[in-house]
């Protein structure tokens, strides 16, 4: 869809304080779903256990993982995750989002439109969660965001991998890599973040499921399988 017929699509109320219970959400499309979570969750890992079980019923399965999936999003993602660039938190969520209006545009919206599902590690809820709840911006400005940078193009249900804030900090320090940009905002960030998305998940309880991520990783994708089933149902 052109972008400015995208524009069009969605009214975005004025002046509301924080609330993502506001409603001005798109539906959502029946074939497009998220992983949501801080760090370290593990949603990578569970994408892929899904798009394999998905895939292994006959569907067509486009996966994506947000920032990045086109070239002109995976620029942004590494001028976003590098540690080396101090980035100021507007120009932070603009990038995000301009990064998620060319993967929405090149990628999610024709996937779409064929009929395939689309699963993505991360889409706006993230925003809302990172640079919402953890950098403190306005929700008027990030939900206006979306309108331009989303349309139409929202994920009809989410599913919230809840994690502690002290297992994420475990987990990331397991890894072998030095922490990007994002991992690098401190422990205070994060439980901001986790607090959000809780808060979220709670104001939108028909398009989240929220999944205990310290589970065993079998029971997580069992978990994430089980709820999709009746979404999925019929599609
Ligand atoms: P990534 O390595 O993809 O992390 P993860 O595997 O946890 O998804 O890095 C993406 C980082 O960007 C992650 O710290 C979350 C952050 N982020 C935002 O702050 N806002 C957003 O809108 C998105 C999509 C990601």
């Amino acid at each position: 869809m052109p972008l400015r017929q995208r524009q069009e699509v969605q009214e975005v109320p004025r002046g509301k304080p924080l609330n993502p219970a506001s409603g001005s959400l798109p539906n959502g499309r029946p074939r497009f779903f998220s992983l949501e979570g801080v760090d370290g969750s593990g949603k990578s890992t569970q994408l892929a256990l899904l798009a394999t079980a998905l895939r292994a019923q006959g569907r067509e399965v486009v996966t994506v993982r947000e920032p990045g999936g086109t070239p002109v999003s995976d620029a942004i993602r590494k001028l976003l995750l590098d540690p080396a660039n101090p980035i100021a938190p507007a120009a932070e969520l603009l990038l995000f989002s301009a990064a998620r209006a060319q993967l929405v545009e090149q990628v999610i919206a024709p996937a779409l439109a064929e009929g395939k599902i689309v699963l993505a590690d991360r889409f706006g809820w993230s925003t809302l969660a990172y640079q919402g709840y953890g950098r403190g911006l306005d929700e008027r400005r990030i939900r206006e965001l979306f309108a331009i940078a989303c349309g139409d193009v929202w994920p009809k249900h989410s599913f919230l991998l809840d994690l502690p804030v002290a297992a994420i900090a475990g987990r990331l320090q397991a890894g072998d890599r030095s922490a990007d940009r994002m991992e690098s905002a401190g422990a205070g960030f994060f439980e901001r973040v986790q607090a959000g998305y809780r808060a979220i998940a709670m104001q939108h309880p028909e398009r989240f499921t929220v999944i205990d991520a310290a589970l065993p990783q079998d029971s997580v994708h069992s978990a994430i399988l089980t709820s999709l089933g009746p979404l999925l149902a019929g599609g």
